[in-house]
């Protein structure tokens, strides 16, 4: 068969640490599954920064646009925090994003029975769980012009004289292609879709709910929708999270809604994610995988990061940029068994403590796992 494209950008902090381990599960599948990986890596965020004095090049870019699937690790450090906006390594993750037009953004948060009493929740508030949201990626608040920092003139009224300004702003169209992308998986999953923005304050939230009800009606009438204020879904989902199915919402809140949507599931260290863009002739979305957490500097170097959002990460990989369901239930289910039998990274040591064991050792578990079948 032909061999599978991954451009691999492994980033800062953690990002690397967790990265070594999906190469592992990458040799696994090549040596026991008949795949064959064409495999690139490039720097990216502050990585490529202190190389390049840019935190992506054209080049690398022109690479993501051409591969089958990007892996990203993460980026961003406090040695970057001072950057201008233009070069920050964030800024890396935004261009990808943006020139890829990955505009969903899908965060499931599914709570591994063996975690349940890890999360910050009951276990009978998360045991089962299974969520996805699909955030919108590619507009919003993240890109709205205009934006800045500006003085305010002279105004008396401002102490310190100056504006900052960003501008959520949405296009019916933006709202229709995130809307179809959610009611396809809903579809395929509970058939439910709760929508959420804030209409009671925004324009942009009327807009959002009215264009999500309108590909409703015309699109997808058998799927179940319902509209919640944003505000509200923060404390309904650590209420009662089962209550959802999939959750569509814009690119703000659904960065700050997956994070605590990882809380469900033990650790910020457990959630993958995928990008999706338009279909190609192929029918395959453009498609970048990387973990919802971020560099986590305060652990980076230590080998101690929990490297299963990043592994997950490649399971969404294998499920929709490469056509391997079977492959990607494969991993899932080492990662459920290597947690059933009480392998825990440092961030999931749970109330009754025990001893962690390190991200190359839950790496070398995951592929054992992998072996055991
Ligand atoms: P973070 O996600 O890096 O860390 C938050 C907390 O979670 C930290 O205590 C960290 O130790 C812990 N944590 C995160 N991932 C973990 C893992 N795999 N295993 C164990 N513990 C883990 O968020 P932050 O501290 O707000 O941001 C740090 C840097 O990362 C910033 O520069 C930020 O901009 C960047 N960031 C990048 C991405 C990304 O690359 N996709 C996402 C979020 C934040
Ligand atoms: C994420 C991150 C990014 C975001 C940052 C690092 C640009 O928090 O992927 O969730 O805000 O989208
Ligand atoms: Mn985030």
């Amino acid at each position: 068969s032909d061999s599978y494209s991954l451009l691999i950008l492994p980033g800062d902090g953690i990002g690397p640490e967790v990265m070594a381990e999906v190469r592992k599960i990458i040799d696994w599948f090549q040596s026991n599954r008949g795949m064959r990986f064409d495999v690139s890596e490039d720097l990216v965020g502050g990585a490529a920064y202190d190389v390049h004095g840019k935190p992506i090049t054209d080049e690398t870019m022109a690479k993501a646009q051409s591969v089958d699937a990007v892996l990203l690790g993460a980026v961003g450090g406090p040695a970057y925090d001072n950057l201008d906006f233009s070069v920050k390594p964030e800024r890396a993750l935004l261009r990808l994003r943006k020139e890829m037009d990955l505009f969903a953004n899908l965060r499931p948060a599914q709570c591994f029975d063996a975690l349940a009493d890890f999360s910050s929740l009951k276990r009978e508030v998360v045991s089962g769980l299974d969520i996805l949201i699909v955030r919108e990626l590619t507009s919003g608040v993240y890109f709205g012009e205009p934006r800045g920092i500006h003085s305010d003139g002279n105004n008396p009224e401002n102490e310190g004289g100056r504006v900052g300004i960003n501008t959520q702003r949405y296009t019916s169209g933006e709202i229709r292609r995130v809307a179809r992308a959610a009611f396809e998986l809903a579809r395929k999953r509970k058939n439910r879709l709760c929508s959420m923005e804030k209409a009671n304050v925004m324009e942009s939230g009327v807009l959002w709910r009215e264009e999500v009800q309108w590909v409703h009606d015309n699109e997808y009438p058998e799927v179940e929708l319902t509209h919640m204020y944003a505000d509200n879904g923060a404390m309904q989902l650590v209420r009662r999270p089962s209550q959802f199915d999939v959750i569509v919402t814009d690119n703000l809140f659904g960065d700050i809604l997956s994070d605590a949507a990882a809380m469900l599931t033990g650790s910020l260290g457990m959630l993958p994610s995928a990008s999706l863009g338009v279909p190609a002739a192929n029918g395959r979305p453009k498609a970048m995988y990387e973990p919802v957490h971020g560099s986590a500097p305060d652990i980076a170097g230590q080998g101690k990061a929990n490297p299963i959002a990043c592994i997950l990460s490649f399971a969404m990989a294998l499920r929709y940029s490469y056509n391997e369901g079977a492959a990607a239930d494969e991993l899932e289910a080492a990662v459920e068994r290597v947690l059933a039998q009480g392998a825990r990274t440092a961030d999931l040591m749970g109330p009754e403590g025990g001893t962690p064991i390190g991200t190359a050792e839950m790496g070398d578990r995951i592929v054992a796992a992998l072996s055991a079948g």
